[in-house]
């Protein structure tokens, strides 16, 4: 926790939430801003579903935090023995009551023709609020003070045009924000390299981070954004241990324009 001083003198509490990852507090002025929604981008493979795992898990453990995991990508099967090969119990938080696995895998499977009832509805526009509801539905379950979506690519690449994408996302961000957990959103990148194009949840989230493999063994995690903090946006190493995610805060990539 910090004090953050905000513009034209006036002090106002900033409450930063501890990150869990090992040098990743010291990049984001203490940890993530409190009540926030935070996005965090990579291409497949980069640690993003451990790394959200991690500020869940170590917020039950260190902090007292209950956490929900709404997952997109996995069954919770797979989920809790990924997660206990790197030494996260989540069975045992969700029998403690202090963790909920949601799953909204069935969100992805919604046809683009649904129907409720006999009525014909759109499937992605279905697909969001189901998504909604369910985060909905881990909030009124746990209570909790750290939330996590892993990962809304699928959801929100059902809508291709930009235009109707930003909605959707929005929809998302302000559900998640109006909860006034600390939140997490994962979401997938085809490419990270210079010419990316930015992705309407970068404008909508609280804060950014980007994770990036360089070339083999190397990878790189960056704070592009985080408003109302100041962060460190230097591009720093970070490795993928049996323990999780270690970021060195304090060490420099070389050639990092460099792609594989
Ligand atoms: N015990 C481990 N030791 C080192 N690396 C690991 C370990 N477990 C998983 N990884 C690495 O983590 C990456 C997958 O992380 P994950 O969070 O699932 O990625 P994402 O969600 O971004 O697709 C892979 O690159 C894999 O090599
Ligand atoms: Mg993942």
């Amino acid at each position: 926790m910090s004090l953050q001083s905000q513009k034209g003198g006036t002090q106002v509490l900033a409450r930063r939430v501890s990150s869990g990852i090992a040098g990743l507090d010291a990049l984001l002025d203490g940890g993530f801003p409190e009540g926030k929604v935070v996005l965090v981008l990579g291409e497949p493979g980069t640690g993003k579903t451990i790394m959200v795992s991690q500020f869940l898990h170590n917020g039950v453990t260190g902090q007292g935090d209950k956490g929900v995991y709404i997952g997109m990508n996995e069954p919770k099967t797979r989920f809790n023995t990924e997660m206990m090969s790197l030494g996260m119990d989540f069975a045992k938080l969700e029998r403690e009551g202090k963790f909920a696995y949601v799953d909204a895998t069935e969100v992805r499977r919604i046809p683009e023709q649904a129907k409720v009832g006999r009525i014909p509805v759109g499937g992605r526009e279905l697909g969001l609020v189901n998504l909604i509801d369910l985060v909905q539905e881990g909030i009124d379950k746990l209570s909790p003070k750290r939330v996590v979506v892993d990962s809304i690519s699928d959801l929100v690449f059902r809508f291709p045009q930009i235009e109707e994408r930003r909605p959707a996302v929005l929809d998302i961000v302000e559900v998640l924000q109006s909860t006034g957990t600390t939140c997490l959103l994962t979401s997938e990148l085809p490419t990270t390299g210079e010419d990316r194009v930015l992705q309407p949840e970068e404008y909508l989230a609280e804060g950014v981070i980007l994770l990036r493999i360089l070339r083999k063994g190397v990878r790189t995690l960056q704070v592009l954004k985080m408003r109302g903090s100041k962060v460190d946006t230097t591009p720093r190493p970070y490795v993928i241990k049996n323990t999780g995610l270690e970021v060195y805060a304090t060490e420099e990539v070389y050639g990092q324009t460099m792609e594989k």
